[in-house]
């Protein structure tokens, strides 16, 4: 998708350097960053320069790149597999693209090694683009029944971001977005602001407006009287991690919106490609749920009067603040599941049906 009008992927290799964009620099600098190392991966992934669950998976199979570049010897790989998957602990796909990787890579002699990984990190970032897309295609027909219904444009309520930032192109909850305005199907987006990193201001409302598609970003909490106004006409979201019964761990928050939208009648949507499923985990409880810095809770970040980046404390010196990153919406609350396959049930029929 555009940045000032040109056309990005989020991550790219470029001489043995692996890009990005240092997505804690938007939307007020647009900054394109090298990653050089395997321990420069870890630490964008940490930081959230790079963020989303497709994207972090993405750099991580680009770190294992780095990784056999720095040192062309198993033991190291397989310690940078290791690191790589703790950085993050929440999104499935990073270790789906790790074992992928390493799977893909077994057995392979040392002169052939980094050809094979370089392929399949860009095998991993096509694909990516691929299903997205697909999955913009299933979404656009529900976006189209509600248009033909209604006549008028369709309000649709995001949280986080799970647009093409947050993967290689075209996002996941973003992608029926874009196809819906390609379609001329007019669209608005309400962005929730998406407390405490604020990715749904930051780059949900900005990757918006560079694609010419209306938003207004709303606090968090303003879903509610929203959806009871009739202001809201349908919800999508991404996700972290889909369990294999249709459970959902996504973005703090997610959960209260699925509620709000359950008792409004309001069909609740879930777009994700299949590297975010986790077949194996079987209950919510026992996904891990990140908790970050409370500073990112205390402290905001903002432009001050020389377009400078600033940062500032706005608690209570004494005060204490708990920052989990992420919550689970129960299949129940779900409408559909709409995949790079199809659109099915958030149950484990609907899943097994799509993905035998
Ligand atoms: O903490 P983040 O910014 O990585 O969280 C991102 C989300 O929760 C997204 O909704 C999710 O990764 C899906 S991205 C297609």
């Amino acid at each position: 998708m555009k940045i000032d009008g040109k056309d990005y992927r989020t991550i790219w290799f470029e001489n043995n350097i692996v890009k990005i964009i240092d997505q804690t620099k938007l939307p007020h600098q647009f900054i394109i960053k090298d990653l050089k190392t395997v321990k420069d991966a870890i630490n964008a992934i940490k930081v959230m320069e790079v963020r989303g669950a497709p994207l972090i998976g993405a750099t991580a199979a680009y770190g294992l790149v780095l990784s056999i570049l720095e040192n062309n010897d198993q033991s190291f790989l397989k310690k940078s597999a290791e690191d790589l998957i703790k950085s993050r602990p929440t999104a499935i796909n990073l270790k789906w693209a790790i074992d992928r990787m390493l799977k893909k890579l077994k057995g392979v002699n040392s002169d052939k090694i980094l050809d094979i990984a370089i392929n399949e990190a860009k095998e991993i970032c096509d694909e990516d683009i691929k299903f997205c897309e697909s999955i913009g295609l299933n979404g656009l027909k529900v976006i189209e029944d509600i248009y033909n219904k209604k006549k008028d444009t369709v309000n649709i309520l995001t949280h986080c971001n799970a647009g093409w930032l947050a993967t290689i192109n075209w996002g996941t909850a973003t992608s029926p977005i874009y196809h819906a305005h390609k379609n001329g199907i007019p669209v608005h987006v309400w962005a929730d602001e998406t407390r405490p990193r604020n990715q749904g201001a930051n780059l949900t409302s900005f990757e918006l407006n560079e694609e010419g598609i209306k938003n207004t970003i709303i606090a968090d909490n303003t879903g509610g009287i929203l959806m009871q106004r009739g202001q809201v006409d349908m919800c999508i979201v991404g996700t972290d991690r889909t369990l294999s019964n249709g459970d959902v761990c996504n973005k703090v928050g997610t959960y209260l919106k699925a509620l709000a939208a359950h008792d409004n009648k309001i069909p609740f949507y879930v777009a994700l490609s299949s590297s975010t499923i986790d077949w194996d985990i079987k209950d919510f409880k026992d996904i891990p749920i990140e908790e970050r810095n409370s500073e990112e809770l205390s402290h905001v970040e903002g432009l001050d009067e020389n377009n400078k980046i600033k940062k500032v404390l706005i608690y209570p010196n004494k005060s204490k603040a708990m920052n989990l990153a992420f919550d689970i919406t129960p299949a129940k609350y779900i409408t559909g599941l709409i995949t790079e396959k199809g659109i099915c049930d958030a149950s484990k029929e609907g899943l097994a049906k799509l993905f035998k």
